[in-house]
C-alpha cells in the first residue's frame, strides 16, 4: 500500500498534477504546488462543492472573507488557548519534535534518544501587520475559514434578508503550523477548505446534523468514490475539538489507512456566544444564539482521495493489439465533472498536412467549450494511453475518412468503444455525453 502511495506521488508529478513546493531549493516543509492538471481538477472539485451548496440547496449563500482578521477573533474562538494545540515531545539528544499521539514507543523515532515531557504547541501561524514587528502588530493566518463566516453572520443575515434557518458557504485557504505534516497533501501547513455553516434553532440542530451527514456522504458517492472506500465515524467525546458538541468524520481508505477527509460538527452556540462576549456585539437572533451545524472538507485532501480512488494500474494493458500495450497501463477513471481534461483531439498521423489541419480546426472549435488538448506526438495507441492516464473522458481521432465524410471517431475512456459522428454535431453530442446540456 505504501508502494501505491509512492506511485501516486510520482505519477502526480510526472503528469502535472502536484509538484513539491520550492523544489529547486530542496523543497519546503510540506508545501505543494498544483500543476496545470492539478489546478483544473481542484477548480472542478470546488465548482462541484459550490454548486452542491448554492445551486442544490435553498437558503445557502456564499462568502469570501479575508485570511487576516483581528487577533481577537482567535481569542474568542479558543484557538489561542489550549484548545487548538498539539501535545509535543522533544528528543533530548537530537532535539527533533514529535506529536505525542503519533508516537508508538516512548523513544525518539529518529535517534532512539530520551524524550521530554509533553508540552502544548499552538498551531496558529503568527505574522505581523504594519511596519513595526511588535506584540501589538501580531495577528495570525486563519486556521479555519469558518471564523470569517461567524463574523459576518449579521451582515449576511441583513443584506441577504435571510431568516433562520439558513447557511453560509465559503472556500478559501487556511494555515496550520502542523508538527507532523505527512502523507503528501493529506496533512500540510497551507491548505484550502470548503466550509458550510448552517444556522438553526437549537432544537433543530440534531436533526439537521443527520441530514448533512447523509448529504455529504452522498456527494462523494455521486462523484464516483467507491462505497467500500468511504465510511462515517462517530468521534468519541474525548476526541472532540474544543468547539464541538458532536462530530462525525467522513473517512476515506487511503493507502496509509482510514483517515478523515471531512468533519460534520455540531458547534452548538460556541461561536456566536463567544464572539458576542469578546466583541460586545449582540449576535443573537430573536433573543437566542442560533446553533451551528458545520460541514468542513479540505480541497487538497479530497482531491487526494479522488485521485487514489481513480488511479488504476492494468498489467499488460487493456488493448492487446499493440506492442506498447504490454507495459503496465494507468487509467485514471475520474468522474466526468472532476476530470481535468474532457476532450483530446488527435490526427491519426502527423505527417499528412490535410489531416493535421482538420484536427487543429476541430480543436479550435472545441476549445472555447471544453477543456481540450491537441496531441500529434507518437503512435495513436500511445496517445490514447497518455489521455487515459490523465483521465480524459473522450479522445477524438481525425482519420482519412474524416477528410471525405467530415466526421471523426469519439473514443470513450472507460469502454474504449469508438463511435463515428459528424463534426457539425460534435459540440451537441459532447455536451450531452458530459451532462453539460
Ligand atoms: N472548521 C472546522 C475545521 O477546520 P477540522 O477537522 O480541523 O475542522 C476540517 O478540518 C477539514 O479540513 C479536514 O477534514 C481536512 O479535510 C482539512 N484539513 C484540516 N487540516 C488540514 C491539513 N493540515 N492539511 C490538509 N487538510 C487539512
Amino acid at each position: 500500500m505504501i508502494d501505491l502511495m509512492q506511485k501516486i506521488v510520482s505519477f502526480t508529478k510526472r503528469r502535472g498534477f502536484i509538484f513539491p513546493s520550492s523544489e529547486i531549493y530542496g523543497g519546503f516543509g510540506s508545501c505543494y504546488d498544483f500543476g496545470s492538471l492539478g489546478v483544473e481538477m481542484k477548480n472542478n472539485i470546488k465548482r462541484a462543492w459550490w454548486d452542491e451548496m448554492i445551486k442544490k440547496h435553498d437558503d445557502i449563500v456564499g462568502l469570501d472573507s479575508s485570511i487576516l482578521m483581528s487577533p481577537k477573533v482567535w481569542e474568542a474562538s479558543g484557538h489561542l488557548t489550549a484548545g487548538f494545540a498539539d501535545e509535543l515531545v522533544e528528543c533530548k539528544k537530537c532535539h527533533h519534535r514529535f506529536r505525542k499521539d503519533f508516537l508508538k514507543k516512548g523513544k525518539c523515532p529518529d535517534c532512539g534518544g530520551e524524550l521530554t515531557k509533553a508540552r502544548k504547541f499552538n498551531l496558529m501561524m503568527k505574522t505581523f501587520v504594519g511596519p513595526v514587528e511588535n506584540e501589538a502588530a501580531v495577528t495570525y493566518l486563519r486556521a479555519e475559514t469558518c471564523q470569517g463566516i461567524y463574523l459576518n453572520f449579521k451582515n449576511v443575515l441583513q443584506s441577504m434578508r435571510k431568516k433562520i434557518p439558513f447557511g453560509i458557504a465559503q472556500i478559501g485557504k487556511a494555515f496550520r503550523n502542523e508538527i507532523n505534516p505527512r502523507n503528501f497533501v493529506y496533512r500540510t501547513r497551507e491548505f484550502e477548505q470548503m466550509e458550510m455553516q448552517w444556522f438553526c434553532q437549537p432544537k433543530e440542530a440534531p436533526k439537521i446534523f443527520n441530514y448533512w451527514k447523509k448529504e455529504r456522504i452522498n456527494w462523494y458517492l455521486n462523484l464516483g468514490i467507491k462505497k467500500s472506500n468511504l465510511r462515517a465515524r462517530e468521534v468519541s467525546k474525548d476526541e472532540l475539538a474544543h468547539y464541538a458538541k458532536r462530530a462525525v468524520d467522513i473517512e476515506y481508505k487511503f493507502p496509509f489507512g482510514w483517515k478523515e477527509i471531512e468533519g460534520i460538527h455540531n458547534r452548538g452556540d460556541w461561536d456566536l456566544s463567544n464572539h458576542s462576549k469578546h466583541s460586545g456585539e449582540d449576535l443573537k437572533y430573536e433573543g437566542y444564539f442560533p446553533h451551528i451545524i458545520e460541514t468542513s472538507v479540505g480541497v487538497d485532501r479530497s482531491l487526494f482521495a479522488f485521485l487514489c480512488d481513480a488511479y488504476t494500474e492494468i498489467r499488460g494493458g487493456r488493448t492487446k493489439t499493440t506492442k506498447a500495450a504490454k507495459e503496465v497501463e494507468i487509467l485514471l477513471n475520474l468522474n466526468k465533472s472532476l476530470a481535468p481534461i474532457k476532450v483530446a483531439v488527435l490526427p491519426l498521423v502527423k505527417n499528412k498536412p490535410k489531416l493535421v489541419k482538420k484536427a487543429k480546426d476541430v480543436y479550435q472549435m472545441l476549445k472555447p467549450q471544453f477543456r481540450c488538448q491537441y496531441d500529434e506526438v507518437s503512435s495513436i495507441g500511445r496517445r490514447y494511453r497518455r489521455q487515459d492516464e490523465i483521465g480524459t473522458i473522450f479522445t477524438l481521432t481525425v482519420d482519412f475518412e474524416s477528410l471525405e465524410q467530415n466526421d471523426l471517431t469519439i473514443r470513450d475512456r472507460d469502454t474504449m468503444e469508438q463511435e463515428r459522428v459528424k463534426i457539425e454535431d460534435l459540440i451537441k453530442i459532447l455536451k450531452k455525453k458530459l451532462n453539460e446540456q
